[in-house]
């Protein structure tokens, strides 16, 4: 009666620590800003719906949006035009369509470990075998480029990459995106992207995998650049050839994205990089506090996020990453256990930045009092 796509997917672990949580609870398991969105943004959003701008679009995005994406990356490839945009419901809308776009049955899709919860479910979701190459904790979660080209066999459709990285707060060093690339083209494989935190990198600087390679696609969010989750809106950027496949099936599963939300982010573009400048300054601020104070509870040791919203300590006290973030939970901590995202997050919590200083505080304190209860 259900089709074995369906059976074979496990309800996420983020999300069924989300809804087993105590009411009062401190929330550090989220993975979107405690900020809401620019007022030039809002403001926009609202003007369009009272205008009359409530109905269906162009399927791959308003041109003048589509344009301003396009703009983005014109300091990279002069020639691009909006033809190499669609505009998405949200980053996860542009993996699925991406997904489903490039891998068939039998693919092998390459998916970092630890990793974002959707790369190994749309290439399962696709009849695809996800593959996961390691993450190095002890060089800040760099990719191990030597095991990751081991893997490779001649089913290998994709390589996935995600810097600034969720659950790690990993971000590539230049050295690995030009190995991987390089790896990429010899063995003819696309690069899926997901820059999605492109704007929440602390030190050193952000690089996009676009490029001249000609078989890369990036996938993007106005969800964390503009703290709109609940607005749902992304875009992924490719060749033209590659992102006419995609609005073709972008058609398919959502017809067009919401002409309100176009409306508003295109202002919020308009408006400058200045509009999110503060989100990302208490990003950075709450970084440092984060990191600092995780190394300090005992059994707990963090590597310092370069970038993203997410702290990523391993633990040493007894019992699975399950087990740890049930006991915190019971104690009002909501965290999410490493192992949600792939085996080398076993022993590991997922901790958000994205709550205020003072619930970072709090959150801190009940950490220390669980290691003590575990005589860490
Ligand atoms: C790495 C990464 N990619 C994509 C997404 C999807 O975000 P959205 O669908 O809200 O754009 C998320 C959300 O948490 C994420 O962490």
């Amino acid at each position: 009666m259900i089709a074995r796509r369906a059976l074979a997917l496990e309800i996420s672990g983020i999300r069924r620590m989300f809804e087993a949580a105590p009411p009062n609870a401190i929330n550090l398991g989220l993975g979107e800003p405690d900020f809401n969105p620019p007022a030039v943004v809002r403001d926009a959003l609202c003007e369009a719906v009272q205008r009359g701008d409530n109905h269906y679009g162009p399927s791959a995005g308003l041109p003048a949006l589509r344009e301003a994406i396009a703009a983005r990356y014109r300091h990279i490839t002069p020639e691009i035009g909006r033809e190499s945009v669609v505009v998405t419901a949200g980053g996860s809308e542009g993996l699925a369509a991406t997904a489903l776009t490039l891998y068939d049955t039998g693919d092998e899709v390459l998916v970092p470990n630890p990793g974002f919860v959707l790369y190994p479910a749309h290439a399962k979701m696709c009849g695809a075998t996800p593959v996961p190459y390691d993450l190095d904790e002890r060089r800040g979660f760099q990719p191990d480029l030597d095991s990751l080209e081991r893997r490779i066999t001649k089913r290998t459709r994709a390589i996935v990459v995600n810097s600034p990285a969720n659950p790690t707060g990993g971000v590539l060093s230049a050295s690995a995106v030009a190995r991987i690339r390089k790896i990429a083209q010899e063995h003819d494989l696309t690069i899926v992207s997901d820059e999605v935190y492109e704007e929440m990198v602390y030190d050193g600087k952000f690089r996009s995998f676009w490029g001249t390679h000609e078989r890369v696609v990036i996938v993007h969010s106005f969800s964390k650049m503009f703290a709109m989750t609940g607005w749902r809106l992304g875009f992924v950027v490719a060749p033209p050839p590659i992102a006419a496949e995609i609005n073709k099936i972008h058609y398919h599963l959502i017809a067009c994205p919401p002409t309100p939300a176009q409306i508003a982010v295109l202002a919020g573009l308009e408006a400058g990089p200045s509009v999110n400048r503060a989100m990302i300054a208490e990003f950075r601020a709450r970084r440092g506090l984060i990191g600092k104070a995780l190394n300090q509870v005992p059994g707990l040791r963090c590597t310092i996020p370069g970038g993203a919203f997410y702290a990523f300590p391993q633990f040493r006290w007894p019992g699975s990453a399950g087990d740890v973030a049930n006991a915190l939970l019971r104690r009002g901590l909501i965290t999410t256990p490493g192992d949600a995202f792939g085996s080398l997050g076993a022993g590991h919590l997922r901790l958000s930045f994205a709550n205020s200083r003072a619930n970072l505080r709090r959150g801190i304190r009940i950490l220390h009092e669980y290691a003590e209860s575990v005589g860490a």
